[in-house]
């Protein structure tokens, strides 16, 4: 089994980047054949800074090295290297309906708070996310929550390929944690955590200092009971059980079960240590890699080259299958 995933190089990593979706790829490595992809391309669809961009993508190598991916066990490289991502690209707008492009939602968002251009990749966007799973055949997309309609679409996209052309594409199946898949803002726990637009104090990064991380859950919002249960009117409480369910690798009811009685206080202080401790492995080993940039360089090149091997022979069905270039073998 093949699985794919792709992630931003913009922004500091938080908790929710980490339970929703890196967690799965580290467990991913051992269910399959893993590939994972620093996506710069998508990055470029919102105004950025191209210096701080190869940065980012550095710092997120680092990243998922140090989370614990394993450039010998799984494939590990930037979506800019292999330009097999950028034809597929187009040649998947031939099957990609327009009216579905302009009802996701993450298009809506981005394009309403948009203040300067909204450029056309950003109404590609999804598009390019479906060259980037299509191109490998990937069988299971690991991702968080907010990504499902994203992967519908490029499950319509390989359907209606596949119709139009001829069996040729993988049709993915996402794959979304149970658990830890929706982590909210701890000042603002009715919206998720997020790299734009939550506060500080709200999100907690992978690189904080453990005496940092304590301080934000003890200071975290919940409501004016006191039982660490879940509720729908609870939910920074809910939120921190999850949390606290994921690091333990427990169901949410075992927490419950665990602090019935104890009061916000002491809990929010346990889960406090709790995600120090789990972050705090992830944070050395960040540290002892992010400074060798020549060994992330190497380590994203090795990966291209692997990764390109694959989707030349993907592109090169698909060209073939719809009539581009000249003839794949002769008659
Ligand atoms: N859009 C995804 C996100 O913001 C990142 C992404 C790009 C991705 N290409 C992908 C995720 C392919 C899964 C598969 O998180």
């Amino acid at each position: 089994m093949r699985i794919f995933s792709g992630i931003q190089p913009t922004g500091r990593k938080h908790l929710g980047n980490y339970m929703g979706a890196i967690r799965q790829y580290v467990e991913g490595q051992d269910r399959g054949e893993g590939i994972f992809c620093i996506v710069d391309l998508h990055a470029t669809t919102v105004p950025y800074n191209p210096a701080a961009l190869r940065t980012s993508v550095l710092d997120t190598t680092a990243m998922l090295l140090a989370a614990g991916l394993d450039p010998d066990r799984c494939v590990l490289f930037r979506q800019g290297d292999v330009p097999e991502h950028t034809e597929l690209t187009w040649l998947l707008c031939a099957v990609t309906a327009h009216g579905d492009l302009n009802r996701m939602h993450q298009f809506k968002d981005k394009s309403a708070r948009q203040r300067e251009l909204v450029s056309a990749g950003l109404f590609l966007y999804p598009v390019l996310q479906a060259a980037d799973v299509l191109a490998y055949r990937a069988h299971e997309v690991p991702v968080g929550a907010d990504q499902r309609q994203h992967i519908e679409l490029m499950r319509d996209i390989a359907i209606r390929f596949n119709e139009r052309f001829g069996e040729t594409l993988v049709v993915p199946e996402h794959r979304i944690p149970e658990v830890g898949a929706r982590i909210m803002d701890l000042q603002e726990p009715e919206r998720k955590m997020s790299t734009s637009g939550s506060s500080e104090q709200g999100t907690i990064y992978a690189l904080d200092e453990p005496r940092a991380v304590v301080k934000k859950l003890r200071s975290a919002v919940t409501d004016s009971g006191r039982d660490v249960v879940r509720a729908p009117d609870k939910p920074g409480i809910s939120n921190l059980i999850e949390v606290l369910a994921v690091i333990r690798g427990i169901d949410s009811g075992e927490v419950e079960r665990e602090f019935d009685g104890v009061g916000y206080g002491p809990f929010k202080q346990a889960v406090g240590e709790a995600v120090a401790g789990y972050l705090a492995p992830l944070r050395e080993r960040y540290g002892e890699l992010r400074g060798d940039e020549a060994a992330l360089e190497a380590v994203l090149a090795r990966g291209s080259q692997q990764a390109a091997a694959i989707a030349r022979e993907t592109v090169a069905d698909v060209r073939e299958r719809m009539g581009v270039g000249p003839p794949r073998r002769s008659p």
